[in-house]
């Protein structure tokens, strides 16, 4: 893990928005990090934290299970800020009383201010009034000694509290989210003011230190990498080349089932402009074959993913002895979450799956820390193209999965054309960075059409655009009808055996984003 020297420890009780604290707290260049409320004291110590926040959570203080943190964080001597959730608990350890409200307080409420400083520096008392957002069933009773309210609303008659003496502050109210309009000025005057953190946490320091955390790991082994052509992985690609030079390979398997043209743009720029050790397989016959008439989409996922293992552990193998594989995990896939978030998987997802396992090699997975956007903005600072950055994202399995049925050279030829009208009018349009993915998918059935005086018996397009913010759940986008129109009149003019397009209008749940 990176040593930062100023950092925000979250402590998460199961909020459904603690992530969007530790991302709020980042956009102000304050590093920030979430673990769940169980971090044992010691721990916590070790990280040295400049403030610490207890996040919101759905539990109750006085349930007989109800998540508890170490009540010795109030000896440590450092700040610490108590949202929701963390609010009653603060006043719960403290010597407080918390019961269960008559009303529950949900959604936008009326902030009254009696306190200037603190968390409300910068704010104005009555008749001034702020709206913020709440979502708590339980209420404060009875302050915890030494506490004084800073503002109410009202059903809040403590929305917010601080300790007079030690540095010790709460709000009933959710900063977090966007309804909270004064919601960034309360976190910043809680880091700034409160904690007194420096805004010094920016990519370049990020990049600086990685880099030094990567060269002392490695030493002079070797290490592997899989470029998909993806922002992640080049992006990792990009940092630990930064690091560490020669001693990377990155190996890119051209599976053939790649949109035409979307690996180009990577490669060229790791080829022109770089000098990073690049093996590009083109192993297309290779996954053609593998698919050969399967059709069941499992079964599909699974021979490409162990496909790419199998060719990816040859080309590693022809390099000798190298030591470490360089992955591009992210952060919302680390953080230990109270939240139950282990479901059964739904369709199987793992590209490189077992692989550290089987071939022995120690990860490094430099992006851990990060959340995607900040992954874009690294991109940027590496000086990778704009294209490759703002890039859709793009499943493992590629068209492989997009065309239903069986998986032809033929077929792949007709949805890449259908897919490149697609993205070439959704970019014209101004939608691309709009949308989460717009895609073509080819699927299994040939409908009747009239072409000039004769029947035509051919293809269906359908053509997939969602919203979506982390892919979980998504809803189709709402396409106007003229951005329709000209894909559907383009798709059947230009590509050769098509004659029908339909528009997918099913959100996920209970769809998913992909077809199959
Ligand atoms: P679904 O279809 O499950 O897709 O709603 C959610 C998101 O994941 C992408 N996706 C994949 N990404 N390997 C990947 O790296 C895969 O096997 C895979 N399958 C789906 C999909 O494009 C969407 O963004």
């Amino acid at each position: 893990m990176t040593s930062h020297s100023e950092k925000i420890i979250i402590l998460d009780f199961g909020s459904q928005t603690t992530q969007l604290i530790a991302r709020r707290i980042r956009e102000q260049k304050v590093y920030s990090e979430i673990h769940p409320y169980t971090l044992p004291l010691d721990e916590l110590k070790a990280m040295h934290p400049t403030g610490i926040i207890l996040s919101g959570g759905p539990a109750s203080v006085y349930d007989e299970d109800a998540p508890i943190s170490d009540p010795q964080i109030f000896e440590m001597g450092v700040p610490v800020l108590g949202i929701c959730y963390g609010a009653q608990l603060m006043m719960v350890q403290n010597g407080g009383r918390v019961e269960k409200a008559e009303k529950r307080e949900f959604g936008k409420a009326d902030l009254t201010i009696d306190y200037t400083a603190g968390l409300f520096a910068g704010m104005e008392t009555a008749p001034s009034h702020y709206q913020v957002w709440m979502s708590h069933g339980d209420r404060i009773e009875d302050l915890a000694p030494g506490f004084t309210v800073t503002a109410t609303s009202d059903h809040s008659p403590y929305a917010a509290l601080r300790h007079k003496e030690k540095p010790f502050v709460a709000v009933q109210f959710h900063p977090e989210v966007a309804h909270t309009l004064i919601g960034n000025d309360v976190l910043r005057n809680f880091i700034f003011g409160v904690c007194g953190c420096k805004p010094e946490w920016t990519m370049h320091s990020f990049i600086d230190a990685t880099v030094k955390e990567i060269q002392d790991k490695v030493g002079k082994e070797k290490v592997i990498c899989a470029l998909s052509g993806g922002v992640d992985s080049s992006v990792v690609a990009a940092l630990i080349h930064k690091a560490i030079g020669d001693q990377l390979t990155c190996i890119y398997v051209n599976n053939g089932l790649m949109r035409s043209g979307e690996s180009e743009s990577i490669l060229n720029f790791f080829n022109q402009k770089t000098s990073l050790q690049l093996i590009d397989v083109n192993a297309e016959s290779f996954f053609l074959e593998k698919l050969h008439g399967i059709s069941d989409p499992e079964e599909k996922r699974k021979r490409i993913g162990f496909g790419f293992i199998e060719i990816f552990e040859q080309e590693a193998k022809k390099l000798g002895d190298v030591k470490f594989l360089a992955q591009g995990t992210l952060y919302p896939d680390v953080i230990e979450s109270v939240v139950f978030r282990g479901k059964a998987p739904i369709k199987s997802h793992h590209n490189v799956g077992g692989l550290p396992e089987r071939m022995h090699l120690d990860l490094i997975e430099p992006l851990r820390e990060l959340f995607k956007d900040e992954v874009r903005e690294l991109g940027l600072e590496l000086g990778l193209p704009e294209q490759a950055i703002y890039r859709q994202p793009f499943p493992g399995p590629g068209l492989g999965i997009r065309i239903m049925g069986e998986v032809t050279e033929e077929r792949l030829h007709v949805l890449r054309q259908a897919d490149v009208i697609v993205l070439e009018e959704i970019r014209n349009a101004g939608w691309y960075r709009k949308v989460w993915q717009s895609f073509a998918v080819l699927l299994p059935i040939q409908t009747v059409g009239v072409m000039g005086d004769g029947r035509t018996y051919e293809h269906v397009i359908a053509l997939r655009c969602v919203d979506s913010i982390d892919a979980m759940t998504a809803d189709w986008s709402r396409l106007p009808y003229d951005i329709l129109g000209r894909i559907s009149n383009r798709i059947i003019n230009e590509v050769r055996g098509v004659n029908r397009v339909v528009y997918d209008i099913s959100s996920k749940p209970p769809a998913t984003i992909e077809w199959e």
